[in-house]
C-alpha cells in the first residue's frame, strides 16, 4: 500500500540514527516505488546545512549503509529533491512555529492535506521537551492524519516508562503514538507469525505437552562501538532484554490473534507479558545471570575490557550480557522455561530462537542404532542466518540399522532471491500507512518492564564481580549452568 501525501519531519536530523537507518530505509522505499508521489522530508536539526549539504551528507549515510547503494542511473538524484534542512533548536518553545508554516506551504503547493509524522530520533532526555511543544501545534490534534514516533528506550525502569507514557498520552491519542522496536521490523521475527497460524502442522505442538524448552539467543561480537556513554546507563538488560527478546517471546508464545489488526495482534501479545510468572526477590540469583567482558585476545589481538572504553567508568556495574530464565503461566506454557540471553563481545553474531521438542515417549529401535539420538528441535534463524530448520531423525541408509539426527532447511536467501526490506523500512511505510500493529503500545512497555524490574532491583541492590566473562567467549560460566542445572545446553543451530 502506498501511504498518501506526506511530511515527515526528523528532529536528530543530522544524528546517526538518520544516517544509518532512516534515510536509507527511505532510499529504499522510493526505489521499490513505495513512497507517495507527494513526499517530503524534513531534517531538524541545530547544526548549520543547506539543503544541498545536507543530502551530501545523507548520501553518504546511503552508500556506506543502504542494502542498494546509488548506482550509475543516479536514482539518489531525483530522491534527494524530497529531502529539505530546517535548522531549528528544539529546545527553542518559540521555533515550533516553523513546523506548522512549512506544512501549510507544502499543503499549498500539492494542493492536497498531508499526513504529518514526527520522528524523534533523539536522545532520550530530549523526547519530553520536543513532545511537549509538538502537542501544544493546533494542527496536532488532527488525530487521524498526525503522527509521532519515538524510539527506545522508553523510560528507565518502570516509573519512567509510566511517566513517559503519561506525558505523551496527555498530549496525542495512543493511535497517534508510534514507539519503535526495530526487531519487530524484521522480516523473519514477521514470519514467526505466520509461520505459526499460515500453518496447521506446528500448532498442535506448539505447546507444554510437546515443548520442553524454548530458548533466545541474541550475541554480538562487538563491544560498544563508541556508545558507551548510553550503554553505561542501560545494560544488556535494559538495552535488548526489556524490548527486543521480550518482543521476540511475544510472537513465540502469543495465542492466536483473530485478525492482523493492530489491536489484536498487541491485546494478543500484551497477554503474554502479563502472564510471565513474577521474579521474587529471593529468586533472582537463580534465573538471573549477568555478566561484563574484561580485557583479553579476540581474533589473536589484544582487545580492551568494558571498563576501558570511552564513557565507561572505571568501576562499571554495567552489565554487558545477561541471561535469564522465565515462565509464562497460561494454559499452553506452564512450566515450559524460555531462557533468554544476549551480550556484548560474544563470538558470534546471531540471533536465533530454538524450540526444543521432549523426546519420543518410547524407542522401539535397540539402543545401539539411536547412538546420537536428538529430540525434535525447530531452530529459527532470526540473523544473519535466515531460516528454519527442522531437526529429525533418520535411517542411516546401510543393512546396519541405525538412526541419525538430520535437518529440514527452509532458507529465505534460496527461497526468495531477492533482498529483504530492513527493519525500518517496514516500520516508516507503516507509520505512513497508519498501521500500528509492530509498534509497542504504553500497556506493552509496562508490562515488559514489570517483568524485568525484580531483577534490575536485585542487581541494584548487590556489587558484582566484574569482569567476568572474556571477550570473544559465551559469557560468565553461571549463564551455562543456568541452562545445565535444567539439563539442558545452550543451542545456536
Ligand atoms: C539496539 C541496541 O536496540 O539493538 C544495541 O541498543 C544493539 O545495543 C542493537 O546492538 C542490535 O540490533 P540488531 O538489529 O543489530 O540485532
Amino acid at each position: 500500500q502506498r501511504p498518501p501525501a506526506t511530511i515527515l519531519f526528523i528532529f536528530g536530523g543530522s544524528g546517526d540514527l538518520n544516517l544509518r537507518k532512516l534515510t536509507p530505509a527511505l532510499y529504499n522505499l522510493y526505489l521499490d516505488n513505495y513512497l507517495s508521489d507527494r513526499f517530503s522530508v524534513v531534517g531538524l536539526g541545530r547544526s548549520d546545512y543547506s539543503d544541498e549539504s545536507f543530502r551530501e551528507r545523507l548520501l553518504e549515510g546511503v552508500q556506506s549503509f543502504s542494502r542498494r547503494k546509488n548506482g550509475p542511473d543516479d536514482i539518489w538524484a531525483s530522491f534527494s529533491k524530497t529531502i529539505t534542512y530546517l535548522q531549528m533548536d528544539a529546545a527553542d518553545d518559540g521555533a515550533y512555529a516553523k513546523l506548522s508554516e512549512y506544512v501549510s506551504a507544502k499543503e499549498e503547493e500539492w494542493g492536497v492535506q498531508a499526513n504529518i509524522v514526527f520522528y524523534l530520533a533523539v536522545a532520550p532526555q530530549l523526547v519530553p521537551g520536543i513532545a511537549t511543544n509538538l502537542g501544544k501545534l493546533p494542527l496536532c490534534c488532527e488525530k487521524s492524519r498526525v503522527r509521532i514516533v519515538v524510539e527506545k528506550p522508553f523510560g528507565h525502569d518502570l516509573k519512567t516508562a509510566q511517566e513517559l507514557n503519561n506525558l505523551l498520552g496527555g498530549l496525542f491519542a495512543e493511535e497517534q503514538i508510534y514507539r519503535i522496536d526495530h526487531y519487530l521490523g524484521k522480516e523473519t521475527v514477521q514470519n514467526i507469525l505466520a509461520l505459526r497460524f499460515a500453518n496447521s502442522l506446528f500448532e498442535p505442538i506448539w505447546n507444554r505437552r510437546y515443548v520442553a524448552y524454548i530458548q533466545i539467543t541474541a550475541s554480538e561480537t562487538v563491544g560498544l562501538e563508541g556508545r558507551g556513554g548510553y550503554y553505561e546507563g542501560s545494560g544488556a538488560l535494559r538495552d535488548m532484554i526489556q524490548n527486543h527478546l521480550l518482543q521476540v517471546l511475544c510472537m513465540v508464545a502469543t495465542e492466536a490473534p483473530i485478525s492482523f489488526e493492530a489491536n489484536e495482534v498487541r491485546n494478543k501479545t500484551v497477554d503474554v507479558l502479563n502472564a510471565i510468572r513474577r521474579i521474587k526477590p529471593e529468586q533472582v540469583n537463580e534465573v538471573a545471570v549477568r555478566g561484563q567482558y574484561g580485557p583479553g585476545q579476540k581474533d589473536g589481538k589484544s582487545t580492551p575490557g568494558y571498563r576501558e572504553e570511552e564513557g565507561v567508568k572505571p568501576d562499571s556495574k554495567t552489565e554487558t550480557f545477561a541471561a535469564v530464565k522465565l515462565f509464562v503461566d497460561n494454559w499452553r506454557w506452564e512450566d515450559v522455561p524460555f531462557y533468554l540471553r544476549t551480550g556484548k563481545s560474544l563470538p558470534e553474531k546471531a540471533t536465533v530462537i530454538t524450540i526444543q521438542f521432549k523426546p519420543a515417549p518410547y524407542y522401539a529401535f535397540p539402543e545401539e542404532a539411536t547412538n546420537g539420538w536428538q529430540s525434535n528441535r525447530l531452530t529459527i534463524g532470526i540473523q544473519p542466518g535466515m531460516d528454519i530448520r527442522l531437526r529429525f531423525q533418520a535411517k542411516r541408509p546401510g543393512q546396519t540399522l541405525a538412526i541419525d539426527p538430520v535437518e529440514m532447511v527452509f532458507s529465505y536467501k534460496d527461497a526468495y532471491e531477492g533482498q529483504e526490506p530492513e527493519a525500518y523500512e517496514t516500520l516508516l511505510l507503516d507509520v505512513m500507512t497508519g498501521d500500528a500493529t509492530l509498534f509497542m503500545r504504553a500497556d506493552q512497555v509496562e508490562a515488559a518492564w514489570k517483568v524485568v524490574t525484580p531483577i534490575l532491583e536485585a542487581w541494584e541492590a548487590e556489587t558484582p564481580d566484574f569482569p567476568n566473562y572474556e571477550p570473544g567467549s559465551w559469557g560468565p560460566e553461571a549463564a551455562a549452568q543456568l541452562v545445565e542445572k535444567d539439563g539442558f545446553s545452550w543451542m545456536m543451530k
